[in-house]
């Protein structure tokens, strides 16, 4: 009976919300973006994708214009399908379109509100990325990552020696690795590390609980506040058990660097640099930790996925590759590997890295900015609490931007008239902007020229038959190529013993 009562209740007062949102659309400033035509208080519930949403979204685009909008159950999500009318609204405008939306289940009931990417915007996120921003905001901070950057690939060379054939768990040790010294100085160990192992169950439930048609609480937020004796509130308790492992993901990395530099032998690292020799305030301690978790958090699955797509292109574009080994050849030669300090004598390799950042789309949707005021953009009104997806697939793959866009072709970068360069578009916009770009940027070229300069990737075959890998992707906020598998060999002796040969330090 209870039960009922309080069903009632809930439906009753979403009804009563959306009448109001019905009448309250008459006082609007202009009308919305276009869109597809909606139906009375559920909007365009009925027609929203349940998967690979960027490519519903772009034929909406190619329908309704380059900014588009649709409702779902009064929320108005703009979608944007051209970098420059998103860098006209997110980047000019950033002052009112920064807002993160509220997630009931991961943000709120998680905590993953505490991390940088849904922190709303104010002072803690503004403090967040300012300290990011000092770790490795650009070219010159990021160098002094760059010995870490190469020890922690050749190592990963090392491990796709031993074991080609587990090269996915490798990509992924590799990309925890980077960031969780860069972060807290902490050096993962070989076989399964207990902080990477945390790390990545904590950013899976990431994604299962911010995603809207995971839980039905992040579409009816008023759920969130029934007592948890209620039947149908298992949720609740998801949620309690996904909160501890995330502060432990936070907490545990943090109290290793307090160790450290107790005794005197913490190495330099964004929390050690924060902390060491410091009196903090609680909420300075607070933005320490969140913020260095923030790092893992945002940046460990999406490189793994950069790094796994190059890994696909080469599998399926012998001749790149093939092309890509001579520069190394040339440039490098055989008795070394590859360093940053080639970088700008490998312009075809540098290619294949802006290549491989565009071809597979790591954010296809990006993450939702909110606005925080009515606007008017370009004649159309933008209502506060409207919320804005880039659709970054589309702005990669628009064939009046990208010639032959499903193809990989580095040389698209080349010559006197290069096509755009994806960075400005695949890292978002804005004051949401990744922090991590310049870092991401390093690591999918470092690890490109030193998997190229000593191994060769082909496709896999089975009882001598081919096994052609596909060219999809998973659905998700951040998206992975399907899964595939390849032939990772030595291209000789010489790779062998480079491989081999101690890391240098
Ligand atoms: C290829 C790799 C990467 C791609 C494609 C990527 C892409 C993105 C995108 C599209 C956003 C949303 C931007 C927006 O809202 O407009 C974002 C946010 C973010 N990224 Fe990255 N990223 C990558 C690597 C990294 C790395 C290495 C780090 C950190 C070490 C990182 C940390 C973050 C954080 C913390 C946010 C949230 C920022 C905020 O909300 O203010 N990312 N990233």
């Amino acid at each position: 009976m209870l039960d009922i009562r309080f069903l009632d209740a809930v439906v009753g007062s979403f009804a009563l919300y959306c009448v109001y949102r019905l009448f309250t659309l008459e006082k609007r400033a202009g009308p919305l973006p276009p869109g597809p035509p909606k139906l009375p208080i559920i909007g365009n519930l009925t027609q929203m994708p349940q998967e690979k949403e960027w490519l519903t979204f772009a034929k909406w685009g190619e329908q309704y214009g380059k900014l588009s909008s649709v409702t779902v159950l009064g929320q108005n999500l703009i979608i944007v399908n051209s970098a420059s009318i998103a860098r006209e609204m997110l980047d000019k405008n950033s002052a009112i379109y920064s807002d993160r939306p509220v997630i009931p289940m991961g943000g709120e009931l998680c905590g993953w509100k505490n991390t940088l990417v849904l922190t709303p915007y104010g002072e803690r996120f503004r403090n967040y990325r300012r300290l990011a921003h000092q770790l490795f905001g650009n070219a010159a901070t990021m160098k002094s990552f760059h010995p870490v950057e190469e020890l922690e690939t050749h190592r990963f060379l090392k491990r796709l020696l031993s074991r080609p054939a587990e090269f996915s768990d490798h990509i992924r040790k590799t990309a925890g690795a980077i960031i969780l010294r860069i972060s807290h100085g902490y050096e993962v160990g070989e076989g399964a590390d207990p902080f990477v192992t945390l790390a990545d169950k904590a950013t899976e439930q990431f994604a299962l609980s911010t995603s809207p048609g995971g839980f039905l609480v992040n579409l009816i937020p008023f759920l969130q506040y029934i007592p948890d004796w209620v039947p149908g509130t298992a949720f609740k308790k998801t949620a309690k058990e996904w909160s501890a492992t995330l502060n432990e993901m936070v907490d545990l990395p943090y109290n290793f660097v307090k160790k450290q530099i107790a005794t005197g032998s913490a190495e330099p690292s964004y929390v050690s640099k924060l902390v060491e020799g410091q009196t903090l305030s609680a909420e300075q301690e607070f933005e320490i930790k969140w913020s260095s978790a923030s790092l893992y958090s945002g940046g460990a699955d999406t490189t793994v996925s950069a790094i796994h797509s190059f890994f696909k292109a080469m599998a399926l574009y012998p001749e790149v590759q093939a092309k890509a080994q001579a520069e190394l050849d040339a440039v490098v030669g055989n008795d070394r590997l590859p360093s940053f300090e080639d970088r700008d004598h490998l312009p075809y390799l540098q290619a294949v890295t802006l290549e491989a950042l565009r071809w597979h789309s790591v954010v296809p949707t990006s993450v939702p900015h909110r606005v925080t005021e009515d606007n008017v953009f370009k004649g159309y009104f933008i209502p506060k609490g409207s919320l804005v997806l880039a659709n970054l697939w589309q702005m990669n793959h628009d064939p009046e931007v990208y010639s032959d866009p499903m193809s990989f072709k580095p040389e698209r970068f080349m010559g006197p008239n290069p096509e755009s360069d994806p960075r400005d578009s695949c890292f978002g916009f804005g004051r949401r902007i990744c922090p991590g770009r310049v870092l991401a940027d390093a690591s999918v070229f470092i690890s490109c020229a030193m998997a190229l300069a000593v191994f060769n990737i082909s496709k896999y075959s089975e009882d001598g038959k081919i096994i052609e890998p596909d060219t999809d992707q998973t659905t998700g906020t951040i998206s992975h190529p399907s899964t595939f598998k390849c032939t990772i060999s030595p291209r000789s002796d010489k790779a062998v013993e480079l491989i081999q040969a101690d890391e240098r330090r």
